[in-house]
């Protein structure tokens, strides 16, 4: 019997009939180059702008079932970890693909807290911003300039330098992200405290003032941890797909990081949540978001923070957040923004027009509501998102980097342009006057 795990191809062009195996449920797009019109044809390729259905790499770090809203991180649920662990065990996992024992634990909590300082030539080109620089473009530009400080980087298959290199990024991502904060304020920077936790060093950093020690809120430091969990990776997102790309040219890990964070920044990818509260902001009270939906039923205005290219479902990472939003506006009080959007939910999810669009909310919808609610301006929120994708894109990027199957990035295109045509011929004389 012929082997079921296979798919029979019949060109039509040519009446031949090919059969090419299964790999993991995908088929390998190069064996369709051997599908040729003639012996002269290139051969058959796949067209698919945007990656909607290429499988660009194996990766065995996140899972996701976007149509029943599952999200696993090395084969942990979400909200397991979100509810049992700290955002450092997650970070340990998402690279390592355990959950650290309690030595390994303290070993890499010591190890981040080791290198949270930056550079002081570091520090002193972030003075170099103007005062109003974007924060993101200041972490963006900054962690790229890590790349000057640290030249062993770029021996990336050597694992200790690797590593050390990840280390130093997961350590000193939140001191450059605080830096950018408090220089778009004017205050003095912080330097980080090493008693505390890493969401709890982060907020040192962000809002210490004159007093000796920062005491953080435990409710809000659990709810950062919470959020960096749910940010921490979600497999081939645009700017895990930069990380890749970028890191396939064997380029060192700060200037691809610093592509991935720049890929971020994008409203499109993590500015979506500002993006959200501006829409919650121009809708402006409960009683008036059944205008609103009406609007967006006709095309006039887009409803932000639903609907995701992967989940057709619930984003599960949008109910984390929810309940974490709670929490926290125990201790802040309530934004008022969040009664918006829970009536825009609710409208939605019964709303036949959504319901058949699968437009559920996502993980921008809730989290700038609780950003805000924290004290954050959103210019801060890709920043914020950026933090804990840090640990993500290392992963892939590593993963990628040990790879066999993987080479430099380069995909094909159709060229669409002119056919070969020839540029008008002119004397010698005339191209000398014109370059006189
Ligand atoms: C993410 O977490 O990266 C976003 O949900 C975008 C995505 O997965 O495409």
């Amino acid at each position: 019997m012929e082997n079921q795990n296979t798919l029979t191809i019949t060109d039509n062009r040519t009446g031949k009939t090919y059969t090419i195996p299964f790999t993991g449920g995908c088929i390998r797009t190069m064996d369709l180059r051997q599908i040729k019109k003639d012996e002269a044809d290139f051969g058959v390729m796949g067209y698919d702008p945007a990656f909607m259905n290429t499988a660009s790499c194996r990766s065995a770090i996140t899972f996701i079932d976007g149509d029943k809203g599952i999200l696993r991180y090395r084969g942990y649920p979400i909200e397991e970890l979100a509810e049992r662990c700290t955002f450092l065990e997650v970070a340990w996992l998402l690279i390592n693909g355990e959950l650290p024992t309690p030595e390994e634990l303290k070993s890499w909590e010591g190890s981040i807290k080791h290198h949270t300082m930056l550079h002081e030539t570091t520090k002193t080109f972030l003075e170099g911003f103007r005062y109003d620089a974007h924060p993101m473009a200041m972490l963006i530009s900054t962690v790229a300039a890590l790349s000057t400080v640290y030249k062993d980087a770029h021996d990336i298959f050597n694992k200790d330098v690797r590593r050390l290199q990840m280390t130093r990024l997961i350590a000193k991502v939140p001191t450059i992200a605080a830096y950018c904060y408090r220089h778009s304020l004017g205050y003095p920077y912080v330097y980080p405290d090493n008693d505390l936790s890493y969401t709890e060093n982060f907020m040192n950093m962000l809002w210490k003032m004159v007093e000796p020690k920062y005491h953080a809120n435990p409710v809000m430091a659990r709810a950062l941890d919470i959020l960096f969990i749910l940010h921490a990776d979600h497999e081939q997102n645009c700017s895990a797909n930069v990380m890749r790309s970028v890191g396939s040219s064997q380029a060192d890990p700060y200037v691809s990081l610093a592509a991935a964070a720049a890929a971020l920044s994008g409203p499109l990818h993590g500015g979506a949540n500002e993006a959200v509260l501006k829409m919650l902001d121009e809708i402006g009270s409960k009683d008036k978001v059944p205008a609103y939906i009406e609007r967006v039923k006709k095309g006039e205005v887009k409803l932000m923070g639903f609907g995701h290219r992967i989940y057709k479902n619930y984003d599960p990472r949008a109910r984390i957040i929810k309940w974490t939003a709670d929490r926290v506006f125990e201790i802040t009080g309530r934004n008022p923004k969040l009664d918006i959007a829970l009536e825009l939910e609710r409208i939605a999810l019964e709303d036949e027009y959504f319901v058949k669009r699968k437009l559920y909310p996502n993980v921008d919808f809730y989290s700038g509501i609780i950003y805000q609610a924290m004290g954050f301006k959103p210019e801060m929120f890709t920043v914020l998102f950026a933090i804990p994708r840090t640990v993500g894109w290392l992963a892939q990027w590593e993963e990628m980097l040990l790879d066999p199957e993987q080479k430099i990035a380069r995909p094909r295109q159709m060229y669409v342009g002119h056919d070969v045509r020839h540029a008008p011929e002119k004397t010698a004389s005339a191209m000398l006057s014109a370059t006189a």
